[in-house]
């Protein structure tokens, strides 16, 4: 299998990305989607942000119906009509969400790529694999059609894959190596940020294992961003720097992946972390161990901290604050109201724990030692409910 130069890259790849103030490729900030449908608004994202640097590996993890593809769909302006988009996705500094469509076009595949959720659904049924994967180098003129052939062979092998299956239709191909195909489409025009929705789930754990190892290898010889989403804590802390777990549209917890993982300081992010290891068990991603109940419908959240109902630390004053981002540690932030001190509550106008006669069930999550003031009050005041 060759790694160090994508099949694709007789053209010069894109300029290293002049990246953002923050040195960041990518930049989300406040990203907010709600679908409109026939029952009424769904929000299915609030108030998302976060970076990804350049060569880095972000990780965003949380169950069912959490919001993770709607995030990824909204990078590339992916969405259907009957979604409404606010917020900002910088790409090498350039807001996304209000690019013309001309502008659009080009971004997608030669500036970040998608690998979606299920690449049997993802490819054209009715087009050998090989055309579909030089589509993108002929749209974006990188090739005339001989050299794209030729290239769409060569990204084939470069994700282990003979290049005579080029000549094959999606379904001649099992799960793994339709898998590998949307990699090696994601991989043609040698973007800079490749976004992959669960691209393991529904493989054995066997093929789970080698795609991961493909892409671990591809995005490190190849020095591409990735975000990567799963349902599957364990899946992130081994693939990826860092760790975005959501709940409710919300990213509740943020930080270095085996720290995430290894102590959460979100009550959620622990609930999940407990429920390793079940790699490639569709269960985990319906009930993390240990916790009660089904995630909240979008369009009636409940009030306060969305997990509060299930949440196993809940405090009687979590039915009333609805906590975003605080620094929870070194390089690390929760949206829980147990990593505020003292101080930080009274400065934000938290009702103290014990007002109104709560239950405190324990305490678990450390204070910040910095005291820092919360995540996303500098640039997003916090709102309490
Ligand atoms: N096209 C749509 N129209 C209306 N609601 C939608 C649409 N797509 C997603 N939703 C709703 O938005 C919420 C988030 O969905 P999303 O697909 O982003 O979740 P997810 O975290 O990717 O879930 P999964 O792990 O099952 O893939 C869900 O409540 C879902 O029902
Ligand atoms: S704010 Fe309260 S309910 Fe929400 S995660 Fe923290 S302890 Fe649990
Ligand atoms: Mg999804």
């Amino acid at each position: 299998m060759k790694q160090s130069t994508p099949a694709g890259a007789t053209g010069e790849r894109p300029a290293p990305a002049t990246a953002d103030a923050g040195g960041r490729y990518l930049e989300v900030d406040d990203l907010s989607v709600s679908y409109r449908t026939a029952g009424g608004e769904i929000p299915a994202v609030r108030g998302v942000s976060f970076g990804l640097e350049p060569g880095r590996k972000l990780g965003v993890a949380g169950e069912s119906g959490c919001g993770k593809s709607t995030v990824a769909l909204a990078l590339l302006r992916l969405l259907p009509r009957s979604a409404r988009t606010s917020g900002s996705v910088l790409l090498d500094g350039e807001d996304v969400l209000a690019m013309r469509w001309g502008r659009l076009r080009a971004v997608r595949w030669s500036g970040a790529s998608i690998v979606f959720q299920g690449a049997m659904h993802a490819l054209n049924p009715v087009q050998r694999v090989g055309g579909q994967i030089a589509e993108p180098l002929l749209v974006h003129g990188r090739a005339d059609p001989a050299q794209a052939r030729g290239q769409a062979a060569e990204l084939l092998e470069q994700v282990g894959l003979p290049a005579w299956r080029a000549r094959s239709y999606p379904h001649e191909l099992s799960g793994g190596q339709r898998q590998r195909a949307m990699i090696a489409m994601a991989l043609a025009c040698r973007p800079q940020l490749i976004v992959a929705d669960e691209p393991t789930t529904a493989l054995d754990v066997m093929i789970q294992a080698q795609i991961l190892r493909l892409i671990d290898e591809l995005v490190a010889g190849l020095d591409i961003s990735m975000l990567m989403i799963s349902h599957d804590l364990s899946v992130l802390a081994e693939t990826c720097d860092r760790l975005a777990v959501m709940y409710a549209g919300r990213i509740v917890e943020e930080g270095p992946a085996e720290e995430v993982f290894a102590a959460a300081r979100h009550p959620y992010g622990a609930a999940l972390s407990a429920a390793f290891p079940r790699v490639g068990d569709p269960a985990s991603r319906r009930a993390p161990r240990g916790l009660p109940g089904d995630p909240p419908d979008p369009a009636e959240l409940p009030s306060g901290c969305a997990f509060h109902p299930r949440c196993p630390e809940a405090q009687e004053r979590c039915s009333r604050v609805d906590p975003l981002l605080w620094p929870a540690g070194a390089d690390r932030s929760a949206a829980c109201v147990r990593v505020l001190t003292p101080e930080q509550e009274r400065a934000a106008g938290v009702p103290p724990a014990d007002e109104g006669g709560g239950a405190d069930r324990g305490h678990t999550a450390e204070p910040d030692p910095d005291g820092a003031a919360p995540a996303q009050a500098r640039p997003h005041p916090q709102e309490w409910s």
